[in-house]
Order: C-alpha cells, then structure tokens, then sequence
C-alpha cells in the first residue's frame, strides 16, 4: 500500500482515464508528473467497463492504469464504482430506479439512478466491492477507499414502494409503537392517525401542507438508510482489504442539505468533501468559507480532504463563468487555510464527450499550453513547499452552531416566514466575523463547547434539550452566547416548546416572546441603530437588559437586541436580522466583551486564519479587495518562498506565511 503523501499538501482529482484512447493515459503521466499530481480518484463511474455482464469482471485496463500510476509515484483514492449502475443492471431490474415525490420514474441516462432503499442495488454494489477490494487489496498504488461518490446528490428522497417498506422499518426500529408515531407525528391534527402499519406512506405529493414530523423522520430514514448502505460497503472493504484507510466524499456546500454528516463522520477514517464555488451568490467566497469551517467542524477540528472543487468553471450553473487568472490558487489555498491537508479537483483533464464537457479541469480542452495548466503547475509547486502545515489545526474562539436536523425542520411546510433560509443568518454572522479576521468553527450543538469564548446560536429552530443545556452551560461557565430569533422553538418531533418563545432559550436569555411579526419581501423596519430585516416579533425582557429597540412600526420601543447576565458569560438575543454595518456592531460587542481577537490586524477584505502544529503557526492570507494591501507578519512566505517582515498583497493575491 502505497502512504498518503505526506511530506506536501497533496495534490491531484477525478481520473477518469476510460474516457481516453491508451495513448493519452502515457501524456497524463507525464503531464501529473510536471503539475506535481500526488494523488488521483479512480473509477468512481468505471462500473459498466469494470464489469461488463452481470459477474464478468475486467480489470485488466484497471491494472494497467494502477501500474502507470505507480511508476509515477501517484497515489490512488479508489472508487468502489458503486456510484452509477451500469446499464444492464437497471434493465435486468428497473425496480431499482429512484421515484420521485409525485410518483415519476427516474430513468437511467445520467447517473446515481438507484433507490436508496434497494436490497438488489445493493447485492450488486457489495458484490463488485468485494471483487475490487480482494484485486486490489495489496496493489502498491492503492492509498484510499472511495466509496460511492457523493451520497444521495440526485436520488434522495425516493418515494418509491422499497422506499416505502424501508421506511416503515426504520420507524419500528425508532418509536416503541405505533402509537409512539402517531404522538411524534402528532396525528391527532388533520384527521392522520394510523391504525397499522402498512398505511404509512413515503410523505408523497398530497393536496396540501404536509404532516411536518412525517417529512422530518424522512429525511432523517434517507439520511439513515444511506449511511447503513455506506456501512455495508465498508464492511466489505476492511474485510478485504484491512488496513487501508476508507472515505466517502461528502457535499458540504450550503445548496445540498440531504445527509446528516455529523452522524457519517465518525464512520469516516478520514473526512473528504466537495466544494464548489457558485459565483451568482452575493457573498460566494464567503460561502466557501462558511462551508470549509463546517466541513472542519463536521471533521471534529482534525484536518480533511478536499476530494473536489473546480480550477475554473463548472457546467451545472446556468451561466458558468471562469475564474479570474489566480483564483484556483487562491480557492485552493482558502480551503487549506480552514483545515484541508489535500486538494483536489474534479477532474484531470476535461472531458470531449458526455454533460461535463464544459466543466473545467487541471488539463483544459485548450491542453498543457494554457494559463490554466501552467496556474495548475504553480498551484503543484505551492502544495510542494506546504507540507509543514500538514496535521495542524486551524485557531478558532467562535463556535457558530449547524444541525442538518434543525435546517431540515425550518423548511419545513407552513412556517411563519417562507423567506427564512437556515443558513442565512449563520452565514450573515460567519462572513462579517471573518471580515474581523476572526476564525469561526462551525460545529453541531452536541459539540463540545467548553473551550470557545463566543457560542453563536443561529435560527436553531430544532434543538434537543441537552443540547439546549449544553448552550446554557457555555454562557455559565464564561462565554458570550449570542442567539439569534427562530431557536429553541420545537422540540427533536418539531413539536412548539410551549409558554412563550424563544422556547429552549427563554430563561437563558431573559426574554419572552408571544408573537412573531415576520417582515414581507423587501420590508425594512428601523431600529435604534440600523435597521431590521426578515424578521421582527414583540419581546418581553424578564431578565435581559435592552440593548437596542425597535424605533418605528407596531411594535416601536420594544427590544430587538438584549443581553442577560448567566454565570461568569452572557446571553445575547437578537430578535431581527439587523443590516450588515449594525449587525457587525453587535458582533463588535461581543468579541470585545469575550475577549477575542483577530487572527492578525488586516484591513476588511483581507483574509486572515491561522493554522497552528506542534513545531510552528502559519498565517494564511488572502486579499480580497481591489487594492493593495500590506499586513504586518514575519517569518517566511511559502507562497513566494521568501522570507517577510511584512507582506504585500496584490488584489487577489495570497500569503501562507510560517511565523518567526
Ligand atoms: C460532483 C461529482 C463529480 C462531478 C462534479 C462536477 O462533485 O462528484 O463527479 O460531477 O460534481 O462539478
Ligand atoms: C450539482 C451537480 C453535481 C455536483 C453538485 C455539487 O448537484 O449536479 O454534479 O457538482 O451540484 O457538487
């Protein structure tokens, strides 16, 4: 078994070498070898070439491309090629094929068209799983497992009748009777008591708002039923081929909501993601911020894989654009910065044929002459002089808390603003704490919170009641707790906490709430400073002191910021989304009074997280203002490969400074 490459920060991606005539596969080698490739994923969509006939196993091409890569001293991740069924497998058994909510078929033509549910699909997978890891068990080439590829991107939720089974065991497995669902669900509502079993149903399309717990518990079967598939095929994998460590990539951006990770985590020997920069969003460097810090924190603060992102444009937006000149370094370098000791791409060289042929790749259609491939090749001598930073772990005060569960939850039907998106306030608080140099963790609430100075509580609509004390205990024990309206309103069945909101909060914070005034579309309301957006609701200070109001409306005078005193710590409430200025003035206030500081002293748009190992610290910087920028550190640029007493930063440019 070949190690992990550890004396860079790996570099590599997607090879996909069965798209390319023989004589191509010599150039990559020699083209990986130049860009200073360490690392390749292999065959995650080989599965029709690897085995042609249900049982005809061909490997041979396999083996060819596992030598060359050897000889060139490149690593291989490789996929189970579990992902995608060949086509004779879905023809052979068309009850595989997902179903969507109103009852479609979804027919093979693309990819990942299998139920999740499937007792068939997974024979299949597990068979040719079993094959892969006895051929290739000791193959010198082989560093990593890949199994599948990215659970559930297209086929969850599947609604289809296996699906239907499947979830009905899942909830005896869950609730001690039927009765125990019928209160979860809370039936009593809309006439939707189950008398047995086999009248529950996947939450198909229905004539209105459906039961919310039915949908919720859905999600979290889905969630389930895939890990448990995931399971299956490591078990096979450890089977045969012991001591080769195993991932599966997950899909950490902020559109892709459909597995719990926190619950896959621990079953990962390490934690890989994908990552792609969607560049319509308002903020999009701030999301791949927000989405490493939650990957980090799903990762339980130990260094990850980033298994993809893209050198330029993809071909899933519907305008895909290319990235500025530099920016696949700078990308590259924001994730590692946040804690990823490998980067990856999909994928090596860009396809001629198929739906991704317009997504970029390390080798563009325009090849190795290119500013693309030669950005690659800088990018590949950069992961060279990187190594040192391997294993250290990223500095962070601030915890901001993310639940897949509680997000799951708030979107759910019939909520009293539709225009609350989970991560919204989350990202809002993240993205102007990052524009104070201050470095978020982004972690689930059973996280251990003890050592953070600031806990921040967005929208957590859903929380669990230890999970509420275990936030109660941080402001107790020093810390600044700031929560945000929307939390601590329902319970693990999505059932109101009664007697005013915000329900699990209420005596943390000192307030009480009788009722929400959510804002319409566009809809501003002042407040004593700044104003207020999206939401509102009228609250009633028990404890808390007011720090800001309402200054106009129905609810004029009232409180919109307070803080209570609780143990050595405080509790912070804000009961609207305030602008972005007033808002940053709230954080002001709280990192001032938790005693946080920025990671260095840098000018708003410059970019400052830091790593820390045993042997050292490295500052990671980026720029991402239009002007120059000068920050004050010194020690050695490993970007530059130069030592520095301060570093000047180019419009885009970035820094990885080890310090003196
Ligand atoms: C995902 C998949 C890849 C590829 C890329 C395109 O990450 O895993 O196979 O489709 O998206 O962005
Ligand atoms: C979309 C695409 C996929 C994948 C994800 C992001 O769903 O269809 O190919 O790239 O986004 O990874």
């Amino acid at each position: 078994m070949r190690p992990w490459p550890t004396d860079r920060i790996a570099l590599g991606g997607d090879y996909n070498p069965e798209q390319w005539p023989r004589a191509t596969w010599r150039e990559d080698m020699a083209l990986m070898r130049e860009a200073g490739v360490s690392f390749v994923t292999l065959g995650v969509f080989s599965w029709s070439w690897l085995e042609p006939a249900k049982g005809e196993y061909d490997f041979g091409w396999l083996d060819e491309v596992m030598g060359l890569l050897h000889e060139n001293g490149i690593a291989v991740d490789l996929a189970t090629a579990t992902a995608t069924p060949p086509p004779w497998l879905s023809a052979a058994h068309p009850e595989i094929l997902p179903v969507d909510r109103d009852g479609h078929t979804l027919w093979p033509g693309s990819r990942q068209a299998w139920c999740p549910s499937s007792p068939v699909y997974r024979e299949h997978a597990l068979a040719l799983t079993t094959q892969l890891a006895r051929h290739y068990r000791d193959h010198p080439a082989l560093a990593l497992w890949h199994v599948s590829n990215e659970y559930a991107c297209h086929n969850l939720p599947c609604y289809c009748d296996t699906c239907a089974g499947a979830f009905r065991r899942w909830l005896r497995q869950r609730y001690p009777g039927l009765d125990a669902v019928n209160d979860a669900w809370g039936t009593a509502f809309w006439s939707q008591r189950y008398t047995d079993w086999d009248q529950i149903l996947p939450p198909r399309r229905t004539t209105t708002f459906a039961n919310p717990t039915h949908q919720l518990d859905f999600a979290r079967f889905g969630s389930d039923t895939l890990l448990d598939f995931f399971r299956e095929e490591k078990a096979v994998l450890v089977e045969h081929s012991p001591g080769v460590p195993v991932t599966t990539n997950f899909m950490t951006l902020t559109h892709f909501r459909h597995l719990d990770y926190h619950d896959w985590a621990p079953e990962q020997d390490v934690v890989s993601t994908d990552h792609y920069v969607i560049e319509s969003l308002e903020h999009p460097r701030a999301e791949l911020a927000f989405s490493a810090d939650l990957t980090r924190g799903i990762a339980g603060g130990a260094p990850w894989m980033l298994m993809e992102h893209s050198t330029s444009a993809v071909n899933w937006q519907p305008v895909n654009r290319a990235k500025a000149p530099g920016q696949t370094i700078r990308d590259s370098l924001a994730h590692v910065a946040r804690g990823a000791d490998t980067i990856g791409f999909f994928q090596w060289r860009q396809s001629r044929a198929g739906s991704e042929k317009f997504h970029s790749a390390l080798v563009p259609h325009a090849g190795r002459d290119s500013a693309r491939f030669r950005e690659v090749c800088e990018l590949g001598a950069i992961a060279g002089r990187l190594g040192e930073v391997r294993g250290s772990r990223v500095e962070a005060d601030v915890a901001i808390l993310w639940d897949y569960q509680a997000g799951w939850a708030a979107s759910g039907p019939a909520m009293p603003s539709g225009d609350l998106e989970y991560a919204l306030v989350g990202q809002s608080i993240h993205r102007l704490l990052r524009g104070r140099g201050i470095t978020a963790d982004v972690v689930h609430p059973s996280a251990d919170l003890t050592a953070y100075r600031v806990v921040v509580v967005p929208t957590l609509y859903l929380v669990r009641d230890e999970h509420a004390a275990a936030i109660a205990a941080a402001a107790e024990s020093g810390a600044q707790v700031l929560v945000t309206f929307f939390s601590g309103i329902s319970d693990e069945h999505d059932h109101v906490r009664l007697g005013g909101y915000p329900g699990a909060f209420r005596d943390l914070l000192g307030v009480r709430v009788e009722e929400f005034f959510p804002l319409l579309p566009g809809e501003t309301v002042a407040l004593s400073e700044g104003t207020g957006r999206l939401w509102s609701e009228d609250v009633t200070p028990t404890t808390a002191e007011v720090l800001g109001v309402y200054a106009e409306g129905p609810l004029a005078g009232r409180p919109a910021v307070t803080r209570a005193r609780a143990g050595g710590g405080s509790a912070w409430y804000l009961s609207t989304l305030p602008d972005d200025q007033s808002l940053d003035a709230v954080l002001g206030r709280i990192v001032t009074a938790a005693g946080v500081s920025p990671a260095a002293e840098v000018a708003p748009g410059v970019e400052a997280v830091r790593r820390r190992g045993e042997h050292g610290s490295w500052l990671f910087l980026a720029n991402d203002t239009a002007q120059e920028q000068t920050v004050e550190v010194a020690g050695h640029d490993l970007v530059s490969d130069r030592p520095v007493g301060s570093v000047v930063l180019e419009p885009g440019g970035v820094a990885v400074v080890r310090e003196a």
